[in-house]
């Protein structure tokens, strides 16, 4: 495996921090810092999650870090392109542990149908670019069970009985992620698309969902350029953002 060119090449462990994005952007308001520094913490005790939820996490058992990226060559309408070139890095990652590694739509990282891994980007926007990134990590390394509010998680011990070293993953996954963001550097973005796309969950597939009006079935089609999910329903396709559709399993 190539040496990682950018992330990861700084790395601080913090023993315990409320939450590493808000870390890394509190740390970043004050300091210059390099690109693809990497904070993580053994001990997250206010994990922020997609939608305001709470990421949960225990020490020892999961891995939680953020990373700092500086995308200044990405248009504001290009900005899932990152989401997507992260999600791809985990995939990569996953692979060589799993047969089949899933995106759920936008970015939560799926195993056997079940959440394994959650992803929190926090852009800061400047002159129709994005001027510095937080890329917020969660894994679920090593727990055996999961409190009954969160039915559908799960961890990568759970899937395979391993323990899986928080350090020795982190590694391995900073050097999947920094192929992908050189890729994205250099404007593959078709690559990128595709791949994401060829691990969407769903995709082309029946699936039931929830939106305002209600429950219905539809089928995944894709993704637009700003990442709105395509859902066919009966003969008509509609692009719902984040907030307009949910998942029903
Ligand atoms: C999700 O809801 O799926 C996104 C979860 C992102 C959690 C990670 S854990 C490390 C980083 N620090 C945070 O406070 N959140 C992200």
């Amino acid at each position: 495996m190539q040496k990682s060119l950018i992330i990861g090449n700084s790395h601080i462990v913090l023993h315990k921090t409320a939450s590493t994005n808000q870390y890394l952007s509190e740390w970043a308001r004050k300091k210059v810092i390099a690109e693809g520094t990497v904070v993580r913490a053994i001990n997250q005790t206010q994990g922020r999650g997609q939608k305001g939820t709470q990421w949960y996490s225990t020490p020892d058992e999961s891995l939680t870090f953020s990373l700092y990226l500086i995308p200044d060559f990405l248009p504001i309408d290009q900005q899932f392109f990152l989401n997507m070139a992260i999600c791809n890095g985990i995939i990569s990652c996953f692979k060589q542990f799993f047969d089949q590694p899933q995106i759920k739509w936008p970015n939560d990282i799926f195993l056997n149908k079940k959440k394994c891994g959650g992803i929190l980007i926090e852009n800061s926007i400047s002159h129709g670019c994005i001027s510095s990134s937080v890329v917020g990590i969660g894994i679920n390394l090593n727990q055996k069970a999961f409190p009954n509010d969160l039915p559908f998680a799960t961890s990568l011990f759970m899937q395979t009985q391993l323990h899986f070293s928080p350090d020795d993953f982190l590694l391995n996954l900073c050097q999947h992620l920094d192929i992908e963001y050189r890729q994205l550097r250099e404007g593959k973005m078709e690559q990128i698309q595709k791949c994401y796309l060829g691990h969407l969950f769903g995709l082309n597939n029946e699936q039931r969902f929830r939106n305002e009006s209600g429950e219905f079935i539809g089928i995944i089609k894709g993704i637009t350029q700003a990442g709105l999910l395509v859902v066919q329903n009966g003969y008509t396709e509609k692009q719902y953002a984040l907030k307009e559709i949910q998942f029903v399993f």
